[in-house]
């Protein structure tokens, strides 16, 4: 079953520079999927079209049945949890437990079961027992651990993530690597890391100048040097 469905994504910021041009792209409901180019290729325009901070201006985009317009904004931002790539863009709270709260209290869930789904979600990244603590003094790790737990709170269907391993150091980033191994959700992944996307990701996607260049098994496409070269990524 398919769970994203973008038909001829266009998109131009109000500057005029064209970010992405005609895309065309299937996910399935279960599937991770690594987003690889170079820098400026578009991959973050695209995460942000997923969960409707911007609204598809040309093209389509359909999450679960949904058309992604302004009246679905919401309901889809509950599907789709977008985790930036620095959680400082993401946690504003002074303790972790009201970040974490945030979203399901956004959607006028009772208190008690926001407290169950806020235990639920830190219990997740394994950050229960810092429901008190101030995410300003964690460390770059945790801050990344709690900034998921703030979307895993509204238990959406695909997580979508901008760079997660970019600026941790090699126990966090592997820590990270293993806690995405064991979430079940869809994922769609933009990465630098090439070693994430062999480990999480069985799909890769390689956006070139905002259009999407390659698809297909990751295994095969990192195989293909000059595919990777030619897209700036070797
Ligand atoms: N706010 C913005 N205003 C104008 N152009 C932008 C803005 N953000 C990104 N761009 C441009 O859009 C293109 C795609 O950028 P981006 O999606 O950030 O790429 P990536 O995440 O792959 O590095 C680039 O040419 C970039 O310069
Ligand atoms: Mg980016």
């Amino acid at each position: 079953m398919s769970l994203v469905e973008i038909r001829g994504l266009s998109y131009r910021y109000p500057d005029g520079r064209e970010a992405l041009r005609g895309i065309d792209l299937t996910l399935n409901a279960g599937e991770k999927a690594a987003l690889v180019g170079s820098n400026g290729a578009g991959k973050s325009t695209l995460l942000l079209h997923l969960n409707g901070v911007f609204t598809a201006a040309q093209g389509s985009i359909t999450i679960a049945g949904l058309p992604l317009d302004r009246k679905n904004t919401g309901r889809v931002r509950a599907l789709v949890g977008l985790v930036f790539q620095n959680p400082d863009d993401q946690l504003f709270s002074p303790h972790v437990d009201e970040d974490v709260a945030y979203g399901p209290t956004y959607q006028g869930l009772p208190r008690d079961v926001v407290a169950q789904r806020v235990a639920e979600a830190l219990a997740a990244v394994g950050m229960g027992g810092y429901e008190k603590r101030s995410s300003y003094h964690l460390s770059g790790g945790e801050k990344k651990r709690i900034a998921i737990a703030t979307v895993l709170s509204m238990r959406p269907e695909m997580l979508v993530f901008d760079e997660p391993t970019a600026g941790l150091d090699p126990r966090a980033r592997r820590e990270l690597i293993e806690l995405l191994q064991r979430l079940p959700q869809t994922m769609l992944i933009a990465t630098h890391d090439l070693d994430l996307a062999r480990r999480l990701c069985p799909r890769m996607l390689i956006l070139k100048q905002g259009t999407l260049s390659a698809d297909g098994p990751t295994a095969q496409l990192l195989d293909n040097e000059p595919l990777l070269y030619e897209n700036g990524l070797l």
